[in-house]
């Protein structure tokens, strides 16, 4: 195992009524915050007001940015940086998914910045200061409550990219399982597939000895299995969301991947999907993610998927390797199936495979050197031909 530093500044507030600490917390970053929110799903099931409350009880005022769009736009984040300015906030409060808590986080980072957002996106400016980011957590997918990553995207260009910042993870998250009672079946079961293959993409390396690391990840995949269905059916079960909320926070705070490298290839193709076709994010990541594993399994690899496919998906062991590791695959798709999740490009809405080579020459510049297996091009384009 490698050396490593754990360091989590996130305070997590997590269970019912824990809104209550929104005010109290953020009082202590100052008294004006810019609050940022979706498309209304937060006014639906009384977060806003919650947090509204519970805010001016503390004596904080605030400004808003309203309709942050799934697959969070830059044009979002110019809006966000232009009120906080104008406001003078002194914080980001996020109520809502990833992309709400993706947006704020940028916004928080951009601020003290005269670049344009989007240079400072793509690494071309660096960040200053971060304004101190709170969330509160509505979608249990992400993992974005407590990590220091955000994904920002510019359709004008089809870029989907990630940015980070050890700042712009949240000083403070409220998980409350009943604000996840309202998410849809589908956004429930992108959600959970988003959440396995974080647990995954951290998995997936060669063994060097952080054995309790992947046991923590197996952990966190069989929490998706068993859980992910269930909130599906009945989308109150309380147990159900608060054990799929508590392990998308988990599955990529940075617990599974220390002392180990964590390449993360499912969602460097997968961003490509959502950069050009607006694809969601969970969705195409259940697409992708049965054939790079189909097209990376070999001598090296065989082992650990079939690792995956006995601890993970029940597989009986059989002695051959390959194929056990082959049974695994195909249980992951039938469970994805099972889950109404689309399993081809054509099904979300891909009209052709024009731009399939292009996409995998982006994703090709994401994927790192140090690839669980080594990827060109050409070999992602096949990983995404095999997907149509
Ligand atoms: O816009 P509103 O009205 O809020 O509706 C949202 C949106 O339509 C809805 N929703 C959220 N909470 C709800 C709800 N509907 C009913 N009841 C609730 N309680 O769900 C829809 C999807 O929301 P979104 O925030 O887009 O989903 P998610 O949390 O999956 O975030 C996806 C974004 O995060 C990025 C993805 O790429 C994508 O852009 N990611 C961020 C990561 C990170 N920060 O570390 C890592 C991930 O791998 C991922 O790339
Ligand atoms: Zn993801």
């Amino acid at each position: 195992m490698d050396n490593f530093l754990w360091d989590i500044t996130t305070k997590v507030y997590f269970g019912r009524g824990q809104i209550k600490n929104l005010g109290p917390k953020a009082a202590g970053y100052g008294k004006k915050a810019l609050l940022v929110y979706g498309g209304g799903s937060v006014k639906r099931i009384g977060v806003y007001d919650a947090a509204c409350n519970s805010l001016r009880e503390h004596g904080i005022s605030f400004a808003e940015l309203s309709g942050v769009k799934p697959n969070p736009r830059i044009d979002s984040v110019r809006e966000g940086v232009r009120i906080c300015r104008e406001f003078g906030a002194e914080m980001v409060i996020a109520l809502g998914g990833g992309s709400c808590i993706d947006c704020a986080k940028v916004i928080a980072a951009c601020v003290s910045c005269e670049a344009d957002p989007w240079d400072l996106v793509c690494g071309r400016e660096k960040y200053k200061s971060v304004l101190p980011v709170l969330s509160v957590l509505t979608l249990a997918a992400t993992g974005s409550e407590m990590d220091p990553v955000a994904v920002i995207s510019n359709m004008d260009t089809n870029d989907k990219l990630g940015t980070h910042h050890p700042a712009m993870r949240p000083v403070v998250s409220i998980l409350d399982p009943e604000y996840t009672f309202s998410v849809p079946p589908y956004h429930t079961a992108c959600g959970t597939a988003d959440i396995f293959v974080h647990a995954l993409e951290n998995y997936l390396w060669h063994d060097n000895g952080a054995f309790l690391q992947d046991r923590f990840a197996e952990a966190v995949m069989l929490t998706c299995i068993k859980y992910g269905p269930i909130a599906m059916k009945n989308p109150e079960d309380y147990e159900a969301r608060a054990n799929l909320m508590w392990a998308g926070s988990h599955a990529i705070n940075g617990l599974l991947s220390l002392g180990k490298e964590h390449p993360w290839v499912a969602h460097s193709i997968e961003h490509q999907l959502s950069a050009y076709y607006d694809v969601t994010h969970g969705a195409g990541l259940a697409i992708i993610l049965p054939h790079w594993l189909n097209y990376i399994l070999n001598d090296q690899t065989v082992s650990k998927l079939q690792q995956l496919a006995v601890s993970v998906w029940g597989v009986a062991p059989s002695g051959d390797g390959f194929s056990d590791a082959k049974a695994g695959i195909i249980k992951m798709q039938e469970f994805f199936a099972s889950m109404d999740l689309p399993g081809t490009l054509r099904e979300v809405g891909i009209p052709d495979k024009s731009r399939i080579k292009e996409m995998a020459q982006k994703a090709f510049r994401y994927i790192s050197r140090r690839s669980y297996v080594p990827l060109s091009a050409d070999d992602v384009e096949k990983i995404l031909e095999a997907c149509w």
